[in-house]
């Protein structure tokens, strides 16, 4: 046996799954999925069959004839969930599981309607990446075995369901309920699987484009993302034609425990992107990006994740580059570098989490997920793209992209193809050290430091004294506020932070980025004038990019040590799963306070 994937029981000498055919009613009373699916082998197939799972419930496994086959679900593995063995005794087309996802599935989590914008229906959705489409549907969940897939879904008739998948038609149901039928006829890696059901509508914006959200924020999302089309325009025309028909975006409920995900035809979205400015809508070209670079070419497995992220970081930047200009591009980088810097200094530099290829075997991907392979990745390209010259490095990604589209891939192949491709780059840029060994290599590209200029300059010479004029902060764009207040010392004096919320009104920012930034320096100084929009945020907002810094820096005096406590028993019935468990993780390593 060979196992292909350290995050997955699937054996590549076993028989490929190729399609999924699963259909599902989702029960919001019991927080359970429950239904079939019916997978299909790429042609006849017998012998052993090992499928990943995670909390699922096997009611019976049965062969196109309706006859049973032989299971047996084995002890729970705390990382990779429970191997569920199959027997195929004679030549097999297709197996049928019937099963149900237990309330507490990873995969999923089941919203209260307090907990949505329109507080009187529930809420659905999933998260799949890394490894939880398998506590949804029983799988082989390794990216190296990409799948198609149909589904027939059944919700309350109030709610309407999406998947990662084309709209293929509804029905009624009966009983109060409506099917929502979906195809999807381009090979995915599992991860890619989406469904998310609430009160949704869907607003317009091109013919290809279109975003879904609850009608009391629809206005608001079609607003902010309306610019969508030229940028879909723009990413055509540096890495080829969007392969996948429609881009719908889904704005989620505020715990959604990420920034974005790219599900294929219908990227997830957390509402902290609703600035009200269209300033964070590079989050956007970043999922979208995801289309070539990830659902295109993907990684073979979490320890290629670089693959994904590195290359889309770059990619979103070269969009961000072409739609807001080179000065916009400088300060992405600028805020990716804080980001990157602080995730070195999370594990290390010595630490082989700072390689961009990693060794997981025993390592759960979400405890070392970081800005690593996006940050470290994307710079390991721009170094590439500096040696070479943009020009042939644009027909190296175009290269790239048709070579491997529809598989995944592994760093040793990339660097094989890069080889051929582009002779001699890869020893002339170091390629191994940035690959293998850990922290940032002496090479690191730098990037141009014009339009930081004045906000480093002002926020170096915070502490003596010097102020911006309100007349001076409102020219600076959010990228360049957020990078002033990324580079203000703390903590610092409670009369300082009177002077930047009276002259700023942070508190009473609707960008995110700079409100969170904001916060973090509030928390990491005690300054309690913002507690109460401190613990708003942290009760309503389940996303792990804000969670992370704000309950860090309260670790830094008992007295705030008691708020994050506090805080975190009032908000964690909210969180997501896993924003809960990083947030317990991260509480847990609080220094101990003196027993006074
Ligand atoms: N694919 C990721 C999200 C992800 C990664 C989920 C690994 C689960 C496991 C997505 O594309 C992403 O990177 N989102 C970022 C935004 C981006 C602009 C860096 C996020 O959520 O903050
Ligand atoms: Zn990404």
């Amino acid at each position: 046996m060979t196992q292909l994937d350290p995050h997955s029981y699937t054996d590549s000498e076993h028989p490929k799954v190729q399609h999924l055919s699963l259909r599902a009613n989702v029960d919001f009373d019991t927080k359970v999925v429950r239904g079939s699916a019916l997978l299909r082998f790429a042609g006849p197939s017998s012998g052993a069959l090992d499928l990943d799972t995670r909390g699922l419930t096997i009611r019976s496994v049965t062969n196109e004839r309706g006859s049973a086959i032989p299971w047996q679900l084995e002890a729970e593995d705390p990382i990779l969930g429970s191997r569920l063995r199959l027997s195929l005794s004679e030549e097999t087309p297709a197996i049928t599981i019937a099963y149900e996802t237990s309330p507490e599935s990873s995969a999923l989590q089941w919203l209260s309607p307090e907990q949505t914008a329109g507080k009187t229906h529930p809420f659905l959705f999933s998260q799949c990446q890394a490894i939880h489409a398998r506590a949804l549907v029983p799988l082989q969940d390794t990216p190296r075995r990409r799948i198609t897939y149909d589904a027939e879904i059944t919700v309350p008739e109030a709610l309407t369901a999406v998947m990662s998948a084309g709209p293929s038609g509804e029905r009624p149901a009966g009983d109060g309920k409506r099917t929502f039928l979906f195809e999807m006829p381009q090979p995915i890696p599992p991860y890619l699987l989406a469904l998310a059901a609430g009160d949704l509508v869907g607003r317009d914006l091109s013919g290809r484009a279109r975003v879904w959200a609850e009608p009391q924020i629809a206005g608001a999302a079609a607003w902010e993302f309306a610019e969508i089309e030229p940028i879909i325009v723009k990413a055509e025309a540096l890495f080829g034609p969007y392969d996948w028909d429609r881009y719908d975006m889904l704005v989620l409920p505020p715990s959604f425990p990420y920034g974005g995900m790219e599900n294929p035809r219908m990227t997830f979205l957390t509402p902290t992107l609703l600035s009200g400015d269209r300033s964070l809508v590079a989050v956007v070209a970043h999922e979208l990006a995801h289309s070539w670079t990830g659902n295109l070419v993907t990684n073979a497995t979490a320890e290629h994740f670089w693959l994904n992220e590195g290359f889309t970081v770059y990619a979103e930047r070269r969009i961000v580059e072409a739609v807001w200009g080179e000065q916009e591009a400088a300060l992405q980088w600028a805020i990716g570098q804080k980001a990157l810097d602080q995730a070195i200094e999370r594990f290390g530099a010595e630490s082989s989490h700072t390689c961009l290829r990693t060794n997981l075997e025993g390592v759960d991907p979400d405890e070392v997920f970081s800005s690593i392979p996006y940050e470290k990745g994307a710079r390991f390209l721009v170094c590439l793209e500096r040696y070479a010259g943009r020009e042939r490095f644009d027909a190296f990604l175009r290269a790239y992209m048709n070579r491997y589209r529809f598989t995944s891939i592994t760093t040793e192949e990339f660097l094989v193809f890069l080889e051929g491709e582009l002779p001699g780059a890869a020893s002339a840029v170091d390629a191994h050290a940035w690959l293998y060994e850990p922290g940032m290599p002496a090479n690191a590209p730098v990037f141009s430091e014009a339009p930081l200029a004045r906000v480093s300059e002002l926020a170096a010479a915070f502490t003596t004294g010097v102020r911006p004029e309100l007349a001076e902060w409102k020219t600076f764009s959010p990228s360049q506020k957020l990078v002033y207040l990324q580079r203000l010392g703390r903590p610092l004096p409670a009369a300082d932070l009177d002077w930047l919320d009276f002259v700023f009104h942070l508190n009473d920012q609707g960008n995110h980025e700079i409100l969170v930034e904001w916060l973090t320096i509030a928390a990491a100084s005690g300054y309690e004038p913002a507690f109460v929009r401190l613990k708003e945020v942290l009760i309503r907002v389940g996303r792990m990019k804000y969670l992370r810094p704000l309950y860090g820096a309260l670790g830094a005096t008992p007295r705030t040590r008691a708020l994050a406590r506090e805080i975190f028993a009032e908000a964690s019935p909210g969180y997501h799963g896993l924003s809960r468990r990083i947030v317990a993780g991260l509480i847990e390593k609080y220094p101990k306070d003196d027993a006074a």
